[in-house]
């Protein structure tokens, strides 16, 4: 966790200094926006936290065990108690680059379109319904599901904004991610979504693995680094 600190950040041209200290030691990264200048990112060469540091929770409870078995989802494992069902997208274009999104509320946090899951909803079709919703995407197709859910748990200001919005008590998230290929054309992709909800994101762009680690808020940084970790199979 914490991996990069901004130490500034300016609009127009977005210029963003992060310095990063990570076990491959200590990194300056320079991202300008939308154009970015910096060599593509060597996915292969993610750095991957020692398996003792991850906040990543998986659960192993047997599916015979969980009050809903109705869900179709494939995996073979359920979310952990007290954390909200979401799904994870991430989007990839025909040179398997990353869709990322800047936060409308907090225009320095980029991240990857993703959204709760309905009552009953079947975690596929979630993650379908929110790229929609998020980003105005239905040219897609889903190539690859994580075989577990990936956890994060709230920072104490963020659990108590969400959940005073939720009007619930959840500790974080538990996400289902799905590879998801874009088939469409870019100007398919509109933040104000189909128009059911309210926009969230500001600006979008396609990103190296590396450069949407970076670009995270720190709490989501550990699940996108497994996240992309096994997906990585499918992003050379
Ligand atoms: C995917 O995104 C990258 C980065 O913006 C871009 O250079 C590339 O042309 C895109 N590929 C396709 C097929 O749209």
């Amino acid at each position: 966790m914490g991996l990069c600190r901004f130490a500034f950040f300016s609009s127009s041209p977005l210029i963003l200094f992060s310095s990063c200290s990570s076990f491959l030691g200590p990194r300056t990264v320079s991202i300008s926006f939308p154009n970015y200048p910096l060599p593509s990112a060597n996915f292969a060469h993610l750095p991957f936290l020692p398996k003792t540091h991850f906040v990543i929770t998986k659960t192993n409870i047997p599916r015979a065990a969980t009050a809903s078995s109705s869900s179709s989802s494939s995996s073979m494992e359920a979310p952990p108690q007290g954390y909200r069902r979401n799904v994870g997208i991430c989007l990839i274009n025909y040179s398997k680059k990353i869709f990322a999104a800047s936060r409308l509320d907090i225009p320095s946090a980029w991240q990857m379109p993703q959204g709760g899951i309905d009552e009953g909803e079947d975690p596929r079709n979630a993650a379908i319904r929110e790229l929609r919703e998020e980003t105005g995407v239905n040219s897609a197709e889903i190539i690859a599901e994580a075989p577990y859910w990936l956890t994060y748990d709230f920072p104490p200001a963020v659990r108590e904004k969400l959940n005073n919005q939720w009007g619930s008590d959840w500790k974080g998230q538990a996400q289902k991610w799905f590879l998801v290929k874009f088939t469409g054309k870019d100007e398919e992709i509109n933040l104000l979504g189909d128009g059911t909800e309210k926009a969230e994101f500001g600006e979008w762009s396609w990103m190296s693995a590396d450069q949407i680690v970076d670009l995270a808020v720190d709490f989501k940084k550990p699940v996108y680094k497994e996240v992309l970790a096994v997906f990585a199979p499918h992003l050379q």
